[in-house]
């Protein structure tokens, strides 16, 4: 398993980040590394996600930085000339998947139906966001998909929070989940940052949870 993929399997969370400008975006990094979570993904659903990235990049050596909503093939190259380490898409999109591999950059598509996993297949794609995973049947479309997709590994995104994050987590065929909830935009937006890292603080007592079970 390519190395990104095996630190988002210990992280075991990836917040997803849409920024409303790239001024808070190293104190919300700041944050969730207080929260002991040094991951993200940048949505590139703003101007601010580009040089969010860059700054985050440059300013933290040791966090783990994805670009999400990727929906180009020059999209990710910008995001990987801004530090991205991985990519994630909503969708199965051809063009970005094929540049990520021109550019030897771990790729996460989008998936919601068995029809997209087999079309993720031929490209020998074994790990995929399962989005939007509350409105796409959540923890019981991830058992079902389990049956026939033995190899494949999902990172469930949409609609995930403290409430039903160990249910994702305990799928076997679960990698890791996405969601934006310690991460919310209002928090961001009032610099809440404490917030951050109590949210994300609380996942991680969770996980720690479970794992000491
Ligand atoms: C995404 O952008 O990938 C998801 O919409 C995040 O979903 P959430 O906001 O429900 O966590």
């Amino acid at each position: 398993m390519h190395q990104v993929f095996e630190q988002l399997a210990r992280h075991h969370v990836v917040p997803v980040l849409e920024l409303p400008d790239e001024k808070p975006a190293l104190e919300v990094m700041q944050a969730l590394v207080a929260g002991e979570l040094p991951v993200a993904e940048v949505t590139l659903r703003s101007a601010a996600a580009l040089p969010a990235l860059q700054a985050m990049s440059a300013a933290f050596q040791d966090v783990l930085l994805g670009a999400g909503t990727v929906s180009s093939a020059d999209e990710v190259d910008a995001a990987v000339a801004a530090g991205a380490q991985f990519v994630v898409t909503p969708g199965l999109n051809p063009s970005v998947i094929s540049r990520c591999f021109s550019k030897n950059i771990p790729v996460i598509p989008g998936v919601c139906t068995p029809s997209d996993v087999e079309t993720a297949r031929t490209y020998n794609l074994n790990i995929l966001k399962f989005f939007p995973a509350e409105a796409a049947g959540g923890v019981a479309m991830l058992d079902a998909l389990a049956g026939p997709y033995k190899d494949l590994k999902f990172v469930p995104t949409g609609g995930i929070g403290p409430g039903n994050l160990l249910d994702y987590i305990s799928c076997r065929n679960v990698l890791a989940c996405g969601g934006s909830w310690m991460v919310k935009k209002h928090l961001i937006e009032t610099g809440d940052f404490d917030e951050v890292t109590r949210l994300t603080r609380e996942a991680r007592r969770l996980l720690a949870r479970m794992e000491a079970a």
